[in-house]
């Protein structure tokens, strides 16, 4: 019995020492782009090496580099790694195994170096959202003919691990909807103007100021960002890649400081939420403000934070929160992908074993049915209301409560006068209102002579 055991752990030390000495090459990494998610991946790399090596048995190292500029101090060391001005000669440098793009950008030089990289044989990683919105179609094709991996965690989500949870810790449910508060600089700046009273524009400036916000925010306050990641994951989710300009999208420009008010008034909070799910229609996903409850979980989820939920027939509802950006965050995840191929775990890019499912595009918002949140700024006299709601009855919409706030001081340019003073309204509707009855009725609402400013209409969501 003895000896039998004795053989045994030498069988398993033996076994140890074979996986080690197999495994033990190291992983030799090309990385284009050296910005912030670039360098911030060359520094894990470097502080992390022993760790990452117990973790795969081999050294993830840096071999070569791209980036515009060589002269530009990245807080990084360069010296004694190979320098390409053009970052698609990583390609064929026989010393890379793999490829790290991280410049960025759905066309152009990222899209040519990913595409070449698989055709090479060369497997990619990349944190390039815009790249696999628009383009997952055609890449997922690529991988698969060449049959190379092409990861991409950092793109949702930037640290939190969502493309893996969906595509992996979920592989055994069906998923009924996937989402979440997927834009940290959104999400900051509606927590702000919740917190403070600030308006839009004031919010958005100081978040500027402080490196939260790109000096063009247009891609993350006009919802395109977070549609990026809410097209891949509803692809992931439903196994499929969508059609990223069926996609309905609707950025925060609008929102007010005094929605915050009504909407905190009424147990609400407002946030960018970017959502698919299936319906009998087929597949809905926008990205659109909306009213969820306070107590809601994802609305406890404040500032730069992202979360992302989804539920399923069997695990229910599950949400995870973390950092959306940055360097650390999304060097993490980069990194992460990297682990993967390091230990050989491969995966296709919308988690299928069949032949690449075509795209399916989402149905028009339109199709769809909601409760609404309108705010209205009306002239303050009567018959104001029989107007409004007369509307409202044509179009077969019944409220569920309707509220009249008193004027702002600066509203009323003659507290005397009935005429000239305005005062805001805030309508509810009933849950099941349909949206392109809502979207008709609020068209000539906004032309009624008594309402003096353009609607807010923002939907109402249970998350
Ligand atoms: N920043 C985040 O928090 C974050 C989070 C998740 C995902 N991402 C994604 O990660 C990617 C990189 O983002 P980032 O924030 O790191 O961008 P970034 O700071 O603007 O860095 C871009 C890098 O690409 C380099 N570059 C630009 N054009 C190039 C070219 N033609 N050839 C070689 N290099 C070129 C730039 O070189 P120079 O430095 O010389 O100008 C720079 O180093 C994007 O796809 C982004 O969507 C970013």
């Amino acid at each position: 019995m003895v000896s039998l055991h004795l053989l045994s752990l030498l069988i398993n030390l033996l076994k140890v020492g074979a996986y080690n000495i197999v495994s033990s090459s190291p992983l030799r990494l090309g990385i284009a782009g050296l910005g912030t998610v670039g360098a911030g991946v060359v520094r894990l790399l470097c502080e992390h090496a022993d760790l990452l090596k117990t973790r795969t048995g081999r050294l993830l190292q840096v071999v070569a580099v791209s980036a515009r500029d060589r002269t530009r101090d990245r807080g990084i060391d360069v010296t004694g790694l190979q320098w390409y001005d053009n970052a698609l000669d990583l390609v064929q440098d026989s010393n890379v195994d793999v490829i790290v793009e991280l410049i960025g950008g759905a066309e152009g030089v990222a899209r040519t170096l990913v595409e070449k990289a698989l055709k090479a044989g060369k497997p990619v990683v990349t944190a390039n959202k815009a790249l696999i919105a628009l383009h997952g179609y055609e890449l997922a094709m690529l991988s698969a003919d060449y049959q190379v991996p092409l990861l991409f965690e950092a793109a949702v989500a930037g640290g939190i691990p969502a493309i893996k949870t969906v595509r992996e810790g979920l592989a055994a449910d069906r998923l009924l909807r996937i989402g979440g508060i997927l834009n940290g600089t959104c999400n900051h700046i509606l927590t702000v103007m919740r917190k403070t009273g600030q308006e839009f524009s004031t919010v958005l400036k100081e978040a500027q100021d402080l490196g939260y916000a790109e000096a063009d925010p247009s891609t993350d306050i006009d919802g395109l960002d977070a549609a990026h990641k809410l097209t891949i994951l509803a692809g992931l989710a439903f196994g499929r890649p969508v059609a990223f300009d069926s996609v309905y999208v609707e950025g925060i420009r609008h929102i007010a400081a005094q929605d915050h008010i009504f909407a905190q008034h009424l147990g609400y909070r407002i946030k960018l939420l970017g959502l698919a799910r299936k319906t009998q229609n087929g597949l809905q996903a926008h990205v659109i403000p909306c009213l969820i409850p306070q107590y809601a979980p994802l609305a406890q989820v404040d500032g730069v934070f992202n979360a992302v939920i989804a539920e399923g027939e069997f695990v229910g509802r599950i949400m995870i929160e973390g950092r959306g950006a940055g360097a650390g965050p999304t060097a993490s995840a980069v990194t992460a992908d990297l682990v993967d191929i390091a230990r050989g775990h491969a995966m296709t890019l919308w988690g299928v074993q069949s032949e690449v499912p075509e795209p399916v595009r989402a149905c028009p918002i339109s199709t769809g049915e909601a409760a609404f949140y309108l705010r209205l700024q009306v002239e303050d006299r009567p018959g104001v209301i029989a107007d409004i709601t007369a509307v409202l009855r044509d179009y077969g919409i019944s409220l569920q409560s309707m509220l009249q706030y008193p004027a702002e001081k600066e509203t009323l340019s003659s507290a005397e006068s009935y005429a000239s003073s305005y005062v805001p309204l805030v309508l509810m509707t009933h849950h099941l209102t349909s949206e392109s009855a809502m979207q008709a009725a609020v068209a000539q609402i906004g032309a009624l002579r008594v309402v003096t400013d353009t609607p807010v209409m923002i939907r109402i969501e249970t998350p």
